[in-house]
């Protein structure tokens, strides 16, 4: 195995299996996390240099249940608002004993930092619009504990996917199995590296893009990664693309709704979200035990 997780690409897929069999061993039957004092001679720090919700906590609590110590670190009360630069801040952190950092940024550093001080483990936490390998680490997991392979199915991307790390690490990962069907679905400026035959199929009718789905991916619109303000309808936009229970009618009656959060109801209907169909929460749930099997695996070096 790697040194760090600096893209899914850094993994097999024998230990991409492997990862998320090992992050069912930390779920009890209960469904509740194991706390297990494996690492109390590790430090991990979390810098997160976006906002986030999910990964900062989850991997925070993984980290925890593994017995480490966390260093929750605020970069909006840190030197960096001093001016001092990122790789400093790291740099400091490596001097004073942390074992591991978890670390997003909007820019690609992480591969320069992982160069430049070799002692410290890093795990990519979400690199800009590029990559965010434990996202695609857990959502591989989601699909698995609800179809047990990801071997033979249908799946269908919706959204904002040009700005969409999500949905190149995914993609990057599934590109292991042999799946039945990738189709691209949304607004065609916002799928433009999507339009490419040799990654999936591009449908911009959702309707169509929908028929026999076994699982579906919604994205919501990531308007603070467009360049320009963004002149959109979004009335016209909800009725192209919105997942609807009605457009859901011609996916699969078992089919799998996904969305890495945060939701804001324009990709996805409250219904929808809501209903028996969607994993979403599981998702959020499956965070922390996917990230607790990289911790371990990628602390025991
Ligand atoms: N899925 C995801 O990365 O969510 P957060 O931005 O809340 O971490």
């Amino acid at each position: 195995m790697a040194k760090n997780l600096l893209s899914i690409k850094d993994l097999s897929k024998d230990e991409i299996l492997d990862l998320i069999k090992f992050s069912n061993s930390f779920i009890d039957n209960e469904g509740n996390f194991r706390k297990e004092d494996l690492f109390p001679d590790k430090t991990v720090a979390n810098v997160f240099c976006e906002p986030s919700t999910r990964t900062k906590s989850s991997f925070a609590i993984a980290a925890g249940n593994l017995g480490c110590s966390v260093i929750d670190f605020n970069i909006d009360n840190s030197s960096v608002q001093k001016g001092e630069s990122i790789f400093e801040t790291v740099d400091a952190l490596n001097l004073m004993g942390v074992d591991l950092c978890v670390l997003r940024h909007p820019e690609s550093v992480i591969q320069d930092l992982a160069e430049a001080l070799p002692k410290m483990v890093f795990i990519n936490a979400g690199e800009g619009s590029i990559s965010h390998p434990t996202q695609a680490l857990l959502d591989m997991k989601t699909i698995i504990d609800h179809k047990n392979s990801l071997d033979g199915l249908k799946i269908v991307i919706v959204g904002d996917l040009d700005h969409s790390r999500v949905t190149s690490s995914f993609v990057e990962g599934i590109s292991n199995f042999s799946i039945d069907s990738l189709t691209f679905s949304g607004h065609p400026e916002m799928c433009t590296k999507y339009q490419n035959p040799q990654i999936g199929h591009y449908e911009p009718d959702l309707d169509k893009a929908l028929d026999n789905a076994d699982v579906v991916m919604t994205l919501r619109i990531q308007y603070e990664r467009f360049d320009q303000e963004l002149n959109l309808d979004l009335e016209t936009y909800k009725n192209a693309y919105q997942l609807s229970s009605e457009k859901l009618g011609s996916a699969k009656g078992d089919v799998i709704i996904m969305h890495p959060g945060p939701v804001n109801y324009v990709e996805i209907t409250e219904a929808v979200y809501d209903s028996e169909n969607s994993v979403i929460r599981e998702q959020i749930a499956n965070g922390v035990a996917i990230r607790m099997a990289v911790l371990s695996r990628f602390l025991s070096g």
